[in-house]
């Protein structure tokens, strides 16, 4: 028995935010220099009062109506997240199982950056496999608008806030649902995408908010070239251990972090560009809701077909990456 998704779901914010935004707010940048550089024409910001629980919860009962299913089914919530609502404690995961009036079962949240939707398929793949839950709900959600400073034009530009949402169970044959799934780090790199201040290493003060040492801050070229070797690489090996080629991937599905990494992907496993989904430039880089959020929409827009091999890759801060490879 393998582990399958059996339902998507998305949501985004109501706030638009197009890249002449940033020119208006006095940032040295343009609408051509972000469309070129990176294939983003929009992305959606959420207001003051909504939070990554308010996104990840509607991406839920998305995911939960297409399925034609009631919360009560729900036997485990794994949320991917890099921006809880709450600094430490709770975790996202319940304050969306107390939205989703689901008591009494785990909730739990994962932090692997924009690998995380990924980590968290692998987690629940697991947890199936010990036969103890039936329907696991995974969502990606990140609202990296909260923490990144509108100032850095090497920065604020990318991202956007959203959240995707899956709903895994067992499936009857081992020869559907995930085929594999690889997760891995390299701590060496931490450096290269980070949030350097305001966690426990520098408690956030005065100072940390005047430095605006609190956001996200990023080497982008080395982060570029990181993600284009380790998820190419990544590829081939998985594809190889399950006896697949680059060729039978009927769609790609990577972490949406620039238009010019996804064709470079492509490029290198000789795969055409029309197999990769991509929707960058609408929503940006939305961290760990890229991944469902891109797969929920071309679900539903399109419809994956039974038997179409979908392969999946995160990769982001920490360094982290994984693979998940799926036949539908
Ligand atoms: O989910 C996490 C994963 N994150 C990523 O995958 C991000 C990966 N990195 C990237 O997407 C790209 O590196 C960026 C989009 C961040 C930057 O693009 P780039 O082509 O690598 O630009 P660069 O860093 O080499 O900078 C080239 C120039 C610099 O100016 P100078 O020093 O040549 O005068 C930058 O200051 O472009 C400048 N620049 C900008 N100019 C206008 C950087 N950002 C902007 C901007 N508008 N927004």
């Amino acid at each position: 028995m393998a582990a399958k998704i059996i339902s998507l779901g998305h949501t985004k914010p109501t706030r638009k935010i197009s890249n002449q935004y940033f020119v208006e707010m006095g940032l040295d940048t343009s609408d051509e220099w972000i469309k070129e550089r990176t294939g983003i024409h929009s992305r959606y910001f959420t207001n003051n009062e909504k939070a990554s629980s308010d996104l990840g919860y509607e991406a839920a009962i998305n995911c939960l109506d297409n399925a034609n299913l009631k919360s009560s089914a729900i036997d485990l919530i794994i949320v991917a997240t890099s921006t809880p609502d709450h600094n430490g404690f709770p975790s996202t995961a319940c304050l969306i199982q107390e939205k989703l009036k689901c008591p009494n079962i785990p909730a739990f949240d994962i932090s692997a950056a924009c690998s995380g939707f990924v980590y968290a398929l692998s987690t629940a793949e697991g947890f199936l496999a010990t036969k103890k839950y039936s329907n696991i709900l995974v969502i990606g959600v990140d609202c990296l608008s909260k923490i990144t400073n509108m100032e850095d034009r090497g920065t604020c530009i990318l991202f956007g806030d959203g959240a995707g949402a899956a709903l895994l169970s067992q499936s009857d044959t081992i020869d559907e649902g995930i085929l594999l799934s690889t997760i891995n780090a390299n701590g060496s790199l931490a450096n290269i995408l980070a949030v350097p201040k305001g966690g426990s290493k520098h408690p956030f003060n005065e100072t940390i908010a005047k430095e605006k040492s609190h956001f996200i801050e990023m080497d982008g070229q080395s982060v570029f070239k990181q993600a284009i070797k380790l998820v190419v690489n990544e590829i081939k090996q998985s594809l190889l251990s399950v006896n697949l080629t680059p060729p039978d991937i009927d769609y790609l599905i990577c972490h949406q972090a620039n238009q010019r990494i996804l064709d470079k992907i492509c490029q290198n496993l000789s795969i055409p560009l029309e197999k990769s989904i991509t929707n960058i430039h609408k929503f940006g880089n939305t961290s760990a809701a890229s991944i469902p959020l891109a797969m929920s929409e071309f679900h539903n827009q399109t419809g994956f077909k039974k038997g179409d091999i979908i392969v999946l890759a995160g990769f982001g801060a920490g360094f982290t990456w994984g693979i998940t490879i799926i036949k539908w």
